[in-house]
């Protein structure tokens, strides 16, 4: 029978360091709050429930802990006594009797399922505790992992460590996984007699060597276990996500010519032989299908791009973007909560924004969809195969037919029929040799100013 596992993730810090008036972890890495991803983790390794502890703006991190595939219950930690304490504050979810236990904090969101999975997996018959460490070469404030012949024997805090002890380099992460028919028995048994006055969850693996259990040190790669204190801190995680995103996504079989200028989000989704020029920002909510281009310096938020679309350079797609296959929008145009159709082109210097533009049509320079009237928003339909000509102005709500053509700098307020050719500007008036006399009128003005008084 596969085992329980309950999830208890420590996020009742003061977020100090963070100088910012929410809680560090609902600060986004990829567009999402640290402890979703946090908490993606935790669902991929077959965690059933998680008990959230929190303190400061609880209910917005027990909101924005609500991922697919957990059920999450916030527990409110009313002192910050140090991390034994903070596991404590869900001891009724302990209680109700898990095989495993893991402790995560929700202050490192690059943890993965695998490295959660691996944890479980160590915890066998014989094994009580099993703490998720990591080798770095900069160990300081660090808890220090002291090994002897395969069996963690103790976690010493910096403060209290001695000189040798400090030399040890592989490093508590603070994850854990504990066997939850001893987890509340063990945990039950920590002090606070140690430098900080505070009760340390570390010192469960000398408490569960006393009772005769035995406790092992499993290893992660340091970047995983990367924490987020400040904001400096915070740019670096970032930028850890965005290197592993990117690198997953070229082995998956994405061009990108210059990856580390490319930001993704983390439900970003590109197929197979797109290609992603430089200087491009992914925003959420954006697929991408296979063999569509997005060219240089464009921002896409909310939106769909088909197969062999292409997009830019510098084109903008905002949500509700709908791009059908091998359509083209081209530099300097907008398009927002707009579908434009198979094979249509909006090529250049245009907005498109809350518009059907129907297949194979062709949008010249400078149109506008004129969807705002200032307090409502009004729909533009454009049919298949029409045109319209560049500098239009087209005042929604407002239908173009199918075939129809839109001459050049109209204003367009009425329904234009399928077929048809619609005028909306003044009609040219040619002045012969009028030209001439314009001038002589102006050098005459300039003239008279120069003349002394
Ligand atoms: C802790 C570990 C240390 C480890 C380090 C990794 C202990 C005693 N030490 O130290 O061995 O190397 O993490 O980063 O566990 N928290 C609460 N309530 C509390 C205290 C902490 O929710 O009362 C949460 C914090 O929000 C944070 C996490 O627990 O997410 C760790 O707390 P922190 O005070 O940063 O622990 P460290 O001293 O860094
Ligand atoms: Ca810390």
């Amino acid at each position: 029978m596969e085992r329980t596992c309950l999830a208890v993730i420590l996020a009742a810090g003061e977020s100090t360091r963070m100088k910012s008036s929410m809680s560090k972890v609902l600060h986004p890495v990829a567009g999402r709050p640290m402890i979703a991803h946090v908490m993606q983790a935790v669902s991929g390794a077959g965690v059933s429930a998680a008990a959230l502890v929190v303190g400061r703006d609880a209910d917005k991190v027990a909101d924005a802990a609500r991922v697919a595939g957990v059920s999450v219950e916030p527990y409110l930690q009313k002192e910050r006594l140090g991390t034994g304490n903070a596991v404590l504050a869900a001891r009724e979810a302990i209680e109700k009797g898990f095989d495993d236990v893991l402790i995560a904090y929700g202050d490192v969101p690059l943890l993965t399922a695998e490295t959660l999975n691996r944890a479980r997996q160590a915890l066998t018959d014989n094994v009580d505790v099993v703490v998720i460490g990591f080798h770095t070469d900069k160990p300081t404030g660090y808890g220090r992992l002291l090994v002897q012949d395969g069996e963690l024997v103790a976690i010493r805090e910096e403060k209290d460590a001695s000189d040798d002890e400090r030399k040890v380099t592989w490093c508590n992460s603070g994850l854990m996984a504990i066997n939850g028919r001893r987890a509340l028995d063990l945990l039950d048994r920590i002090g606070n007699n140690n430098a900080k006055g505070e009760y340390y969850l570390t010192d469960i693996v000398e408490i569960a060597r006393a009772q005769g259990g035995k406790a092992v040190a499993v290893d992660a790669p340091e970047t995983e276990m990367t924490g987020c204190n400040n904001r400096a801190e915070l740019a670096i995680i970032e930028r850890l996500w965005q290197e592993r995103a990117r690198h997953q996504l070229m082995i998956d079989g994405v061009s990108m010519i210059a990856p580390e200028t490319v930001f993704l989000s983390w439900d970003t989704k590109i197929g197979q032989d797109a290609l992603i020029e430089p200087n491009v920002v992914i925003g959420p909510g954006v697929t991408i299908e296979s063999g569509a281009i997005i060219h240089a310096f464009s921002h896409l938020e909310g939106a769909h791009v088909s197969a062999g679309a292409t997009v830019g350079p510098y084109a903008r797609l905002r949500p509700g973007a709908n791009l059908a296959a091998k359509s083209k929008v081209g530099n300097f145009c907008e398009i927002k909560k707009a579908e434009i159709g198979e094979g249509a082109k909006v090529n250049h210097l245009t907005y498109i924004g809350d518009a059907f533009v129907g297949a194979g049509s062709n949008i010249g320079a400078g149109t506008i969809t004129c969807n705002y009237d200032g307090i409502n928003k009004h729909e533009t339909r454009i049919g298949k195969n029409a045109f319209i000509g560049s500098n239009s102005a087209l005042v929604a709500p407002v239908t173009i037919g199918d075939d129809a053509y839109v001459a050049s700098g109209s204003v367009i307020t009425d329904d234009v029929p399928g077929d048809a050719l619609a005028f909306g500007r003044a009609r040219q008036e040619v002045k012969e040799g009028r030209a001439s006399v314009l001038r002589a009128r102006a050098q005459a003005i300039k003239d008279a100013k120069k003349k002394p008084a």
